[in-house]
């Protein structure tokens, strides 16, 4: 029998808090050779948007000391062939789908809510308002309080299920962001995004990334997600969920104890496919030795200040 380190956001409940980042593990179904996906706490799937998106020029990658950059630009299959071919997959084998969601507008991201709502086989719905890659929509909704609150808003009156919203580490408010999105209805946060930079090929002059400009994820983010994390948790009442960095266990307790009840493995699936399933098997390990649940350490850093 393994410990029970079942988590509970909100509405939303999970076999484990220990989830693959939207982005950085496809649609999950590309891992079903790797590893059993539903012993996942859940997949967020690559953002979908409502029709295919072809994304950004490349090189859409590249790495940096301890860290990737990324200008994707959301590229995706889209709603209709997401719903007819991989999410059929995914059920069959017993992921916990969260999808997450990429509208140019409220109304659009309404509409996605509204049409994953009569969908089965999705646990929750994770709304991106923090991609640095895009043109319209993405981080330029969520670095203001109003226009996060406003997505928000429009999401909740379009479905029952589980909204969770995905904020940007650059609002020059963050608290002020994550306030507003919980007074408008999500009942979990997710935090962080990336945060914008660049790198250039000294013997070209060139960018690195065919954008030009990209987001920047992995370890070397990490401090700055705990810290934000922290300051969301002390501030807003909603479960956080902490991305940013997360290779292991102690990266995954740091983020628990600084106030969220559930991860998210972003970058290191690259170097590592199986991270977020060791993660699991570590913190269960982790529990069971020391005889607590994941609960018991939210928020539970002894002095911050
Ligand atoms: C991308 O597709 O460009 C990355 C998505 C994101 O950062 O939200």
């Amino acid at each position: 029998v393994t410990t029970d380190i079942s988590v509970r956001l909100g509405p939303l409940r999970l076999r484990n808090p220990v989830i693959t980042a939207s982005g950085t593990f496809g649609y999950g179904v590309e891992y079903a050779e790797l590893m059993d996906v539903s012993r996942l706490g859940g997949i967020s799937v690559k953002g979908i948007s409502l029709a295919p998106r072809k994304g950004n020029p490349p090189p859409r990658i590249c790495e940096t000391p301890c860290g990737m950059l990324n200008s994707i630009g959301l590229a995706n299959i889209g709603y209709d062939a997401f719903v007819g071919q991989t999410l059929p997959r995914l059920r069959e084998l017993g992921a916990t789908v969260i999808v997450n969601t990429y509208g140019t507008s409220a109304d659009e991201f309404a509409e996605l809510a509204r049409r994953f709502d009569s969908v089965q086989g999705v646990a929750a719905l994770e709304v991106n308002i923090s991609c640095p890659n895009v043109k319209q929509g993405g981080i330029h909704f969520g670095v203001a309080p109003e226009p996060a609150a406003a997505v928000t808003r429009a999401v909740r009156a379009a479905t029952r299920l589980p909204v969770i919203v995905k904020l940007s580490p650059e609002a020059a408010d963050l608290v002020g962001v994550a306030r507003a999105v919980a007074d408008a209805g999500a009942d979990a946060i997710s935090l962080i995004n990336t945060i914008r930079g660049m790198s250039i090929d000294v013997e070209t002059r060139r960018p690195r990334l065919g954008a030009g400009i990209g987001g920047l994820s992995g370890p070397a983010i990490r401090p700055i997600a705990v810290r934000m994390v922290y300051e969301v948790h002390r501030a807003v009442g909603v479960p956080l969920i902490g991305i940013g960095g997360i290779a292991g266990l102690r990266d995954a307790l740091e983020f628990f104890l600084a106030g969220a009840s559930a991860v998210q493995v972003g970058s290191a699936s690259y170097t590592n496919p199986r991270t977020a399933l060791d993660l699991v098997e570590a913190l269960e390990r982790y529990c069971e030795e020391r005889r607590i649940t994941p609960a018991e350490l939210v928020g539970a850093v002894v002095s911050g200040d």
